[in-house]
Formats: structure tokens, C-alpha cells, sequence
């Protein structure tokens, strides 16, 4: 798309989730746009109707951008392992149930996982997927999606981070994501890859 941010332009971030919010700011601010989130703005939570993550991201982004005023952005993302046949994917936050407690959410991981007999590394596979939507006021927007793989551990490793990052620990890394400090997540991520793409894409140079 032709049209491009600008810094100093103001951006919603689309999400009610404080720890994707933080992160989403943080991957933000090399690039000078003034974020707000849609909290901030009392912007209401669409529902995530969608059957994919690119699919509910831009309902999400489009839904902000049109009741702001504002360009939007949103993040749509999740953990997908394979011996699950991708749960709890799209249904990660889901997952947490009502009192959104992650380690409720991790703990189910794991006993869907032991249940399926996977308890070596190579049988614990999983990625994180991240669709990210820049959308417009008038409906226009674009979608990038990053990915990063790894395998499930157990017991859970870490206290920082959220959702599912004490467990996920990256291919070629000795710490899961929840043992290691935020500048060593955002060079590997799955939201930090389809935050390159944006950035490239929509970021004025
Ligand atoms: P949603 O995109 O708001 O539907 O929520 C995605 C859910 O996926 C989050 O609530 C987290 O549980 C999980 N998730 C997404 N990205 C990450 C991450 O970077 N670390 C840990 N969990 C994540």
C-alpha cells in the first residue's frame, strides 16, 4: 500500500491484553509513532470471529480504526503445537478461561500433551504465530505474519513475559521466553518477525 506512517502520526494499538499492549509499545517506539491503546481510548473489544489469526487481527485493527478515527494496529497471535494438531492456536487466550490464568492455560498444554504420550523434546513441537494489521479509517490495511518455533517444557521455566512464555523455549536458545529479558524476545519473536514486515512496509522512511 502506497500510504505510509509518518513519525509523530498517532496510532491505536488495538488490544485490551496489557501484556501484548507493552510489548506492541516497546516494538514501537524506535519508530517515533505515538501509540495509544484502545483501552486508553474506551475503544470497545470486537469479538474474534475469525478462523485464522489474519483473519481475526484485521477485524480487530479495522474495528478500532473505524471507531477512532485513527489508523490502527492489532496483533492476533498464538501458540500452535503440532502433537495437538495446532491447539490451542486461535483459541489461546480462550484457553486461559474467564479469570485469564495462563498457568491454568499451560498446565492443560501439558496434560493434553502427556496424554498423548509426547514427552520427549522432539515430540513436544510448537511455534507462535503473530498476524499483525495495519488498518485505515476508510478500511483499507495490510497483514504480515512471523512465526517462531521451539519446543514445550516442563516444569514451566521463568516469571516474565505472559500467556504461554515460561514454557516455550526458542529453537537455539537456553532460556524460555519467560527467563529472558524483553530485548532478547523482540530479536527472535513471532510478533517482532511480522513487526520487521510492517515496519519495512508502512513506516515512512
Ligand atoms: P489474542 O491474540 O488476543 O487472541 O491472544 C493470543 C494469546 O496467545 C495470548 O493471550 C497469549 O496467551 C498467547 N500468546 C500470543 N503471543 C504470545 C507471546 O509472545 N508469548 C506468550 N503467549 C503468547
Amino acid at each position: 500500500m502506497d500510504r505510509k506512517l509518518k513519525r509523530g502520526d498517532r496510532l491505536v494499538v488495538a488490544s485490551h491484553n496489557p501484556g501484548k499492549v507493552q510489548e506492541i509499545q516497546e516494538l514501537l517506539a524506535p519508530c517515533g509513532v505515538d501509540a495509544v491503546s484502545a483501552g486508553e481510548l474506551g475503544l470497545p473489544e470486537p469479538e474474534e470471529t475469525g478462523t485464522t489469526f489474519a483473519a481475526n487481527s484485521q477485524l480487530k485493527a479495522l474495528a478500532a480504526a473505524e471507531a477512532s478515527g485513527l489508523p490502527a494496529i492489532a496483533d492476533d497471535s498464538g501458540l500452535e503445537v503440532d502433537a495437538l494438531g495446532g491447539a490451542p492456536g486461535i483459541y489461546s487466550a480462550r484457553w486461559a478461561g474467564k479469570s485469564k490464568d495462563f498457568c491454568f492455560a499451560m498446565m492443560r498444554v501439558h496434560n493434553a500433551l502427556e496424554q498423548e504420550g509426547a514427552l520427549t523434546p522432539g515430540a513436544r513441537r510448537a511455534n507462535f504465530t503473530c498476524a499483525l494489521t495495519l488498518a485505515w479509517p476508510d478500511g483499507a490495511g495490510d497483514t504480515f505474519e512471523g512465526k517462531v518455533f521451539g519446543t514445550l517444557v516442563w516444569p514451566l521455566k521463568g516469571t516474565r513475559g505472559f500467556g504461554y512464555d515460561p514454557m516455550f523455549l526458542p529453537d537455539g536458545a537456553i532460556e524460555t521466553f519467560g527467563q529472558m529479558d524483553p530485548d532478547t524476545k523482540h530479536a527472535i519473536s513471532h510478533r517482532a518477525k511480522a513487526f520487521e514486515q510492517f515496519v519495512a512496509a508502512c513506516l515512512e522512511k
